[in-house]
């Protein structure tokens, strides 16, 4: 999985988050994001049935990873997982839920901003993690700072990157791809303007194939 991941990441290295309650719904945000090019999305759980949405979006939909965001316990995790997730994403480091997934052969990103919280990833074995929230932990500079000592660290920002940013983002190299919730904005959701959605997965990839 983590070799599919990669290479899909490499592709087009950002991540949309998904916060749909409705299954159906989730299906729709989901294909029109893979439409546009963006083939690796994070449902996060954030409402009751999220993970509905996540399992509609895993059996209904082909080509896509499908991984689940906002895990708290590792009780989440493993529901999560048992239902199919390919993918977990935390807010924070929780060396219980990193651990599992490490021996689950799960890719898990757990969030980080500070050097201490990189340090902790790095000796449970863990070489990626999410860095949030990024903009308000020191953005672009942070993560040069960050990136110059922890050498064999790939991050994925997330938390206030946009279309305006995310190529400040993915010019440095210790970037894996960054998530947000921009390309799922909640108008267009709320709307079913799918074709937007699509338009902003199609835009962010653009940016991302002019910088990589
Ligand atoms: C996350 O869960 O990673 C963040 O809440 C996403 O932040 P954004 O809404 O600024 O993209």
């Amino acid at each position: 999985m983590h070799e599919t991941l990669s290479r899909m990441l490499a592709s087009a290295p950002v991540v949309p988050l998904i916060g749909e309650n409705d299954p159906e719904r989730a299906v729709k945000i989901a294909n029109a994001l893979g439409e546009g090019g963006l083939s690796v999305i994070e449902v996060v759980l954030r409402s009751p049935d999220a993970q509905k949405g996540m399992e509609a979006i895993l059996g209904e939909t082909e080509d896509l990873i499908v991984g689940a965001g906002t895990v708290l316990t590792l009780d989440q995790a493993k529901s999560v997982v048992a239902s199919g997730a390919q993918f977990i994403v935390c807010p924070g480091l929780v060396d219980e839920i990193a651990e599992y997934c490490l021996g689950e052969g799960v890719p898990v990103y757990p969030g980080t901003m500070t050097a201490g919280e990189v340090q902790r990833a790095y000796a449970l074995g863990l070489r990626e993690v999410k860095f949030f929230p990024a903009s308000l932990a020191g953005g672009v500079p942070m993560l040069k700072a960050l990136s110059s000592v922890f050498g064999e660290m790939r991050f994925m920002p997330t938390g206030g990157v946009s279309a305006s940013n995310l190529a400040d983002y993915l010019a440095l190299p210790s970037v894996l791809a960054c998530g947000g919730s921009w390309l799922t904005p909640a108008d267009a959701v709320k709307a079913g303007d799918y074709a937007k959605i699509t338009a902003l997965a199609q835009e962010a990839v653009g940016i991302a194939s002019k910088v990589r």
